[in-house]
């Protein structure tokens, strides 16, 4: 039997990736009955990235790239992973996963890959598993990736839904390391199935809910009950972030970056409102980007590690609630 020796997990590398397409309120509000002062107003975004299918574009070239970039990050190729993870609800495909063709395209076989179903926790569920994967010490370097190509999945003739999306991808390599306290020092993963309702992408007729609206009857896009989602997230941004502070002792002194889920610029700031976190520690692209669910954070993350915001050493606290609903918080010793 191989004796098992503690170990931590360093982030190696970190890239990112987002369409060319801007799809700005403007555009949004020649094609629905909405308009910039309303979008801007409830949400805090003016524009959203959307991939253009005819170029190939999709959740799979998005993913790669941000692996692609990732790994450039860190001075490593893809056969140097030992396993890749991919979060997202819209991967092309269920079988394969793309996690496996994000494996091809970067030419990373025998390595390991499958897919994370969380919707916008994707990623912050990912990081998680993917600490706990190295410090077990069957894996010593992991691509991760958070990556949604919404606009693939959004019903453009629901305005409610259609003004909140966006596409990106956010991933990381994280790598085996020898300081045990290095890496992920608290994670939160968890969910309420019986909410989910709130918040779904139907495949057949079975799949909707009795009482649902005409209107949730179109298969294959995303249905939200808006009110729903935001009154579970406002409780459960602000619970999570609590529960990751009290769990370790830190203040909002100790923590460098609080790294939110982008889904509403009202959610992230009652969050800091009731929890008092400043202007400096809390980083917003929701107006420039949308909400790219499982794309979000790992985006955010990269914006802020190009800039020079998260050094090594730093206590970064990742955030995510989603579709499921999912919750989910990753404090990083980095
Ligand atoms: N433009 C103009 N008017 C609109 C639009 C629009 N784009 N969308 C809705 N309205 C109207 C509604 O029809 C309603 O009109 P009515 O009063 O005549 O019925 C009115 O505006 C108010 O509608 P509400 O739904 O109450 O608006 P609200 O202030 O709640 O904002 C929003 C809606 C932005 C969707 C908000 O509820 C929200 O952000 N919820 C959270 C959504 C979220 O975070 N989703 C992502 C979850 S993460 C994941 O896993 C995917």
């Amino acid at each position: 039997m191989p004796t098992h020796v503690p170990c931590g997990v360093r982030i190696a590398g970190s890239g990112s990736a987002v369409p060319d397409k801007r799809l700005t309120n403007e555009d949004l509000s020649k094609m629905m009955d909405t308009s910039d002062e309303w979008i801007r107003q409830r949400t805090g975004i003016s524009e959203r990235r959307i991939v253009d299918p005819e170029k190939g574009e999709g959740q799979l070239s998005l993913a790669t790239a941000a692996m692609k970039n990732a790994l450039d990050n860190a001075g490593m190729v893809g056969s140097d992973l030992d396993l890749i993870i991919n979060a997202s609800v819209t991967s092309e495909m269920t079988c394969p996963s793309n996690a496996c063709r994000i494996s091809a395209a970067l030419d990373a076989a025998p390595a390991g890959a499958f897919d994370v179903l969380a919707a916008c926790s994707g990623f912050v569920y990912a990081i998680n598993i993917a600490d706990s994967l190295i410090r077990s010490g069957r894996f010593k370097s992991i691509g991760v990736i958070g990556c949604d190509a919404m606009s693939t999945a959004v019903d453009y003739d629901d305005r409610s839904v259609a003004i909140l999306f966006g596409d990106a991808a956010g991933a990381v390599v994280l790598a085996r390391d020898e300081d045990p306290g290095r890496g992920c020092i608290h994670q939160v993963m968890e969910a309420d199935g019986r909410t989910w309702p709130s918040l779904y992408i139907p495949r057949k007729t079975e799949d909707i809910p009795a009482n649902a609206s005409p209107r949730d009857a179109r298969l294959g896009t995303l249905r939200m009950d808006g009110r729903e989602v935001y009154k579970f997230a406002v409780t459960q941004f602000k619970n999570v972030i609590k529960e990751s502070l009290d769990a370790t002792g830190l203040t909002v002194d100790d923590v460098a970056q609080f790294v939110c889920h982008q889904s509403n610029i009202r959610i992230i700031e009652s969050a800091k409102e009731k929890l008092g976190l400043p202007d400096d520690k809390v980083y917003i692209n929701i107006d420039k980007f949308g909400n790219s669910s499982a794309g979000s954070v790992g985006l955010c993350f990269d914006q802020l590690w190009q800039a020079g915001k998260i050094k090594e050493g730093d206590i970064v606290v990742l955030v995510a609630f989603g579709g499921g609903m999912t919750w989910s918080s990753s404090v990083w010793k980095v």
